[in-house]
């Protein structure tokens, strides 16, 4: 039960998903020899995962913060996405990698992707820490990714429903969010 009478259940407990996050940035270093790195990590809800797989990313490496709003009901999103907050840096031929908290429809990562192919970066990459397959709406590839979800609301580690939650330090299913009584 958490503070606000709600139940949650925990997913992946915090050493679960430092020993997980800390494989991620040993593994992609392999795919850039060297090269130096822009993160461009999408606020809000992959700040705490940022700045973990950062730290484990033995690169030269910039960030750049991007911030996306994507309109719907509480749990899902419309597609219908706004930047709320542009990258300072222009990010032409820079080898980007977007460090997203979670690929739901993919509706909102497909728009980034093509927002930022008009800004002529050398590579892109995806880093996303969770994957809801089942809700898949557009394809996107990712290139390094953390757990994959069930087709149930998470929160926990930076991800929110209504902006609460992102301080637990783990990730935990909700039980019926849409229901959920904030104040
Ligand atoms: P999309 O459906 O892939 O476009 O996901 C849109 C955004 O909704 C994600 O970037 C998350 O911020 C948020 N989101 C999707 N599923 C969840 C969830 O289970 N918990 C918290 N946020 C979510
Ligand atoms: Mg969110």
């Amino acid at each position: 039960m958490n503070e606000f009478g709600h139940n949650y259940r925990v997913l992946f407990d915090a050493a679960t998903i430092s020993e997980r996050v800390a494989e991620m940035g040993r593994r992609i270093p392999e795919d850039y020899q060297g090269r130096t790195v822009t993160a461009l990590v999408v606020l809000k809800g992959s700040f705490v995962f940022a700045s973990d797989l950062l730290r484990a990313i033995d690169l030269p490496l910039k960030v750049e913060f991007i911030g996306l709003r994507s309109y719907g009901s509480r749990t899902s999103t419309s597609g219908v996405v706004e930047i709320t907050l542009d990258a300072k840096y222009p990010l032409n031929g820079a080898d980007v990698l977007i460090i997203e908290d979670i690929v739901d429809t993919g509706l909102t990562l497909s728009y980034l992707l093509e927002n930022l192919s008009t800004r002529r970066p050398a590579t892109v990459r995806l880093a996303s820490l969770l994957h809801k397959p089942s809700r898949t709406i557009k394809q996107v590839p990712i290139d390094y990714l953390g757990f994959t979800v069930p087709d149930q609301f998470v929160v926990g580690y930076g991800l929110d429903i209504d902006g609460r939650f992102r301080n637990l330090p783990f990730i935990a299913t909700m039980d019926d969010p849409e229901q959920l009584k904030l104040f």
